[in-house]
């Protein structure tokens, strides 16, 4: 056996999933070749055991057949976060991970960024949820195509409905079409906490939460009642929108929810007819906000007609056309913050003590 004989051997494995092999990706790190005895190690970049254990099957098949006669194949891959090592206060403990989706400013682009991410991240092997914690305008029904539908109650507690491979939960399932809601803030806490305490939740590896716009109540309950993992930002590149976003990333940094990243959404055009796509906004702008916060926009999202009507009729882009140049965005999003998540869980977690309320002493913090 020859390294030149292995390396050849090894291009016709494929990466799980991907068209290219594992020596083009450069995974391939090792050889030892002692006569016919190879042994080989492949630093992989997926924590799923299904890819190392195909890997493994494909290399050995393939290195036999190219004359070896023993294959040893030792594959090094991520740590998979089974549980999340974070502390504190956590009133939903069967989900693993926590990712918040807030923009300071309405409109932004919050609840479409969240249904493409929570598709994208289902789509790459996890187990998601949805929630949608925007109690005055709760929008995921509609964008993910369950407006019609009541979810199941067992006992004093709900069923999330499923849609497209996800978990889904909001005000809206729970209330009639078109009624509007009024809430006074410590009723937004309440909601807020059942959403996470009466919902019946599977073990899910990350609960994707939808905010409603801007930096009050609502994040400051959620930061409270689970430790949150991480805080994506939306924003669109025009100046008015990155203030607010300032406002966001700066919650974030104040609730110590460590950041994934921002997502320039509405970021150029992309023409149905021609694929061409436009600068209309300024594309970029983000950047420098995203450097102060000493993170990265993990996508810019172009203006797609297919992601707003995707929306209206409940047929998330990501999943109806996942070949989309916007869809493969999200995708890479998608893997950006799982990448992000198994880090700070790698690095101990998150913990939620120090943005717990401060109760006087001999007051209840119920009748507050
Ligand atoms: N990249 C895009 N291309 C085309 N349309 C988009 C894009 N992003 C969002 N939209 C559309 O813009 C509108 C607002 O988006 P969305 O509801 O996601 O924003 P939001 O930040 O959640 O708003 P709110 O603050 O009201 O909750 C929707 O009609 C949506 O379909
Ligand atoms: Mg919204």
């Amino acid at each position: 056996m020859t390294e030149q004989i292995v390396n050849e051997a090894l291009s016709k494995v494929t990466y799980p999933g991907f068209t290219k092999d594992i020596v083009t990706f450069g995974f391939v790190k090792d050889i030892q070749i002692s006569g016919n005895d190879v042994s080989i190690t492949i630093d992989i970049t997926s924590s799923a055991p299904e890819v190392a254990q195909q890997i493994t099957d494909e290399a050995q098949a393939e290195l036999k057949r190219a004359g070896a006669t023993s294959a040893t194949i030792n594959i090094k891959a991520p740590q998979m976060p089974k549980e999340s090592s974070s502390k504190g206060k956590n009133i939903a403990p069967q989900v693993k991970n926590f990712l918040m989706v807030s923009s300071g400013k309405g409109g932004v682009g919050k609840s479409t960024t969240s249904v493409n991410i929570a598709i994208s991240l289902a789509k790459q092997g996890k187990k998601v949820g949805l929630l949608d914690a925007d109690i005055y305008g709760p929008n995921i029904p509609r964008m993910m195509g369950i407006a019609d539908i009541k979810p199941e109650v067992n006992g004093n507690k709900v069923l999330p409905i499923n849609a497209y491979g996800i978990e889904v939960m909001s005000m809206g399932s729970l209330m009639e079409e078109g009624q509007s809601l009024i809430w006074r803030g410590a009723m937004i806490m309440k909601a807020i906490e059942q959403f996470l305490r009466d919902i019946l939740w599977s073990e899910l590896d990350v609960l994707v939460i939808d905010m409603p716009p801007g930096t009050g109540d609502a994040q400051l309950t959620l930061a409270q009642s689970v430790p949150v993992t991480a805080g994506l930002t939306v924003s669109t590149p025009q100046s008015v929108s990155l203030d607010d976003s300032r406002r966001s990333l700066d919650m974030f940094k104040k609730l110590n929810i460590p950041i994934a990243g921002v997502i320039e959404n509405m970021s150029g055009f992309i023409a149905p007819d021609t694929g061409v796509e436009y600068d209309i906004f300024g594309k970029g702008t983000t950047q420098p906000l995203a450097e102060e916060f000493d993170t990265e926009i993990i996508a810019e999202i172009p203006i797609e007609p297919s992601i707003r009507t995707g929306g209206d009729e409940g047929k998330p882009i990501s999943y109806v056309a996942p070949t989309s140049e916007s869809a493969k965005r999200y995708a890479a999003a998608a893997e950006s913050i799982w990448a992000t998540i198994e880090k700070i869980n790698a690095e101990g977690g998150v913990d939620n003590q120090a943005v717990q309320p401060t109760t006087p002493p001999g007051v209840s913090a119920c009748s507050m």
